[in-house]
C-alpha cells in the first residue's frame, strides 16, 4: 500500500514532465498567455512609438513612488507652469498639479494619455491644472515653461540639453530622473540609485562652463527629423 502511494506521488509529475505526447490544453494555455502578454505590451508601449526616430525612442516605465517624491522635493518653493516630457500614466503631472503647478503632460501614446486624463478626472483635478496633450515634445516649443520634468533614456539626454538650453527662459528649472545630463552641472540632487533625480537651473547652466569645461551650446538642437 505504502509503495503504491509513493509510486503514485512520484509517478505523476515524472509522467507529466517526461511525456512526449502532445498536450493541446497546455499548448493553448502557453499560447494564450504569450498572446495576452504581447497584447498588453503592444497596447501600452507601441502606440506613438513609430513617430519618433530610433535614437529618441523611450518606452513607458513609470516613476517609482520614491522617485516621484524626489522630483516633488526638488520642485519645492517653485511655482508657475510645468511640462512633463513624456507623461506616461500622468503621475508626475498629477502630483505637480496638487502642489499648485499649472501642469502639462506631453505624451505620444494615446492609451497612456487616456488613462492619465481619467486619473486626473477621478481625482477631481481640473484640466487647467493638469492637462495632457497628444504631442511629440521634440516638436514642441517649450519656451513658456519655467519647470520641466523628464524621465527618458540615456541616448535622449544630450539632444535634450541642446533643445532646452535654446528654448527655456532663464528662470527655468529642469528636473531629470535616473539619467543625468552629460554636460550640465546639476544645482542639486535627491535620492540614490535608480530613484536619483537631478535639478538644473537654466540660468546657471548658461553662465557656467559645462562639466567637461566646454561652453554650453546655444545653437540648433541636434535633433533632426526626416
Ligand atoms: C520612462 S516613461 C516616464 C513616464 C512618466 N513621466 C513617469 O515619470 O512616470 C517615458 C514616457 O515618454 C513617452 N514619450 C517618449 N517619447 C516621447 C515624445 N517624443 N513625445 C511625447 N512623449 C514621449 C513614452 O510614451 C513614455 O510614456
Amino acid at each position: 500500500m505504502e509503495d503504491g502511494i509513493e509510486m503514485l506521488l512520484l509517478d505523476k509529475p515524472t509522467r507529466f514532465l517526461l511525456s512526449h505526447e502532445p498536450n493541446p490544453r497546455l499548448n493553448m494555455l502557453i499560447g494564450g498567455t504569450l498572446t495576452s502578454v504581447y497584447g498588453l505590451w503592444a497596447m501600452f508601449v507601441l502606440p506613438g512609438f513609430r513617430k519618433v526616430p530610433f535614437k529618441l525612442k523611450v518606452p513607458f516605465v513609470p516613476s517609482s513612488k520614491v522617485q516621484t517624491r524626489n522630483v516633488m522635493k526638488l520642485l519645492e518653493g517653485r511655482k508657475g507652469r510645468l511640462a512633463d516630457l513624456g507623461s506616461g500614466d500622468g503621475r508626475l503631472v498629477i502630483n505637480a498639479a496638487s502642489m499648485g503647478f499649472q501642469s502639462t503632460g506631453f505624451e505620444i501614446n494615446s492609451i497612456l494619455l487616456a488613462y492619465a486624463r481619467i486619473q486626473a478626472r477621478w481625482k477631481r483635478i481640473p484640466s487647467s491644472e493638469a492637462n495632457f496633450v497628444n504631442k511629440d515634445f521634440w516638436r514642441t516649443d517649450l519656451s513658456r515653461y519655467n519647470n520641466v520634468t523628464a524621465f527618458l533614456s540615456p541616448s535622449t539626454m544630450e539632444p535634450l540639453e541642446v533643445k532646452l538650453v535654446s528654448e527655456l527662459p532663464d528662470d527655468a528649472r529642469v528636473i531629470v530622473c535616473r539619467f543625468p545630463f552629460p554636460h550640465w552641472k546639476p544645482t542639486s540632487s535627491e535620492g540614490t540609485g535608480l530613484d536619483q533625480v537631478w535639478a538644473y537651473d537654466v540660468q546657471s547652466v548658461r553662465n557656467r562652463p559645462t562639466q567637461n569645461g566646454c561652453s554650453v551650446e546655444m545653437g540648433d538642437p541636434m535633433v533632426t527629423f526626416s
